[in-house]
């Protein structure tokens, strides 16, 4: 369950008490879901895709976005010992208080973008308590161009077979030709992604839900 007090979390969407997340068991509890766009720039698509995954979150989810990956140092080892550097401590607090991740990368050179890969380093570390271990994650992507960031995608889940991170499979989201996806407000208008963001959030819930009772 989410510990209060945390540090990061940008936007936060409580929609009702969760009882209909999956719809054949009733839950008891909200999935807290950590959410991050590894991307810095202000008119990023993928900043955009993880507004149009907040508007669509489903009941029984709260999704937190973080919003401080430009203030993680790049790895150091040296410094990865009590006290890490604030900027690391709110992640791997925020990310240990929520139990799923969404995250909406771009791809740069068929990879995902350092600042990204840094946190997730950052995060990994020391393993055997890392935040990432033992969580589900949700991926999606924006890319201006024509396979909606499919190769850093599957680096990503390369990643997170190192962290012992769930990756849901297909489908995926991939937001090819984005510009064309979003109309002048910057609002996902593409029913198709809505449609399936919208449903791949509600199999991230059943996911958490199914391996927290294992
Ligand atoms: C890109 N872009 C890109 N696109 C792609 O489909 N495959 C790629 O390998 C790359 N490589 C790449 C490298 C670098 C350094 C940059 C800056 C860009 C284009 C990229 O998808 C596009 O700029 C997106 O708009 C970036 O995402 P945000 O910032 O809009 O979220």
């Amino acid at each position: 369950m989410l510990s209060r007090g945390r540090t990061g979390c940008h936007a936060c969407h409580e929609l009702r008490p969760n009882e209909d997340i999956v719809s054949d068991v009733a839950i008891s509890y909200t999935v807290h879901v950590f959410a991050v766009a590894g991307s810095l720039r202000k008119d990023s698509w993928n900043m955009k895709l993880l507004r149009a995954a907040i508007e669509l979150v489903p009941p029984g989810m709260m999704i937190h976005q973080f919003d401080g990956l430009s203030d993680i140092p790049p790895y150091n080892a040296d410094l990865d010992v009590d006290p890490r550097p604030e900027p690391v401590r709110a992640l791997k607090q925020m990310l240990a208080a929520c139990d799923g991740l969404l995250i909406a990368t771009p791809e740069y050179n068929y990879g995902i973008p350092g600042v990204l890969k840094n946190a997730i380093d950052w995060a990994s570390r020391p393993a055997a308590t890392s935040p990432l271990l033992g969580k589900v994650a949700l991926l999606m992507g924006a890319s201006t161009g024509m396979v909606g960031t499919a190769r850093a995608q599957q680096q990503l889940r390369q990643n997170f077979v190192f962290t012992r991170t769930t990756v849901l499979p297909t489908p995926e989201i991939l937001v090819a030709k984005a510009p064309e996806k979003f109309d002048a407000e910057g609002r996902l208008a593409d029913e198709t992604a809505r449609e399936l963001i919208k449903e791949r959030l509600q199999t991230l819930g059943e996911w958490v839900y199914k391996l927290r009772a294992r």
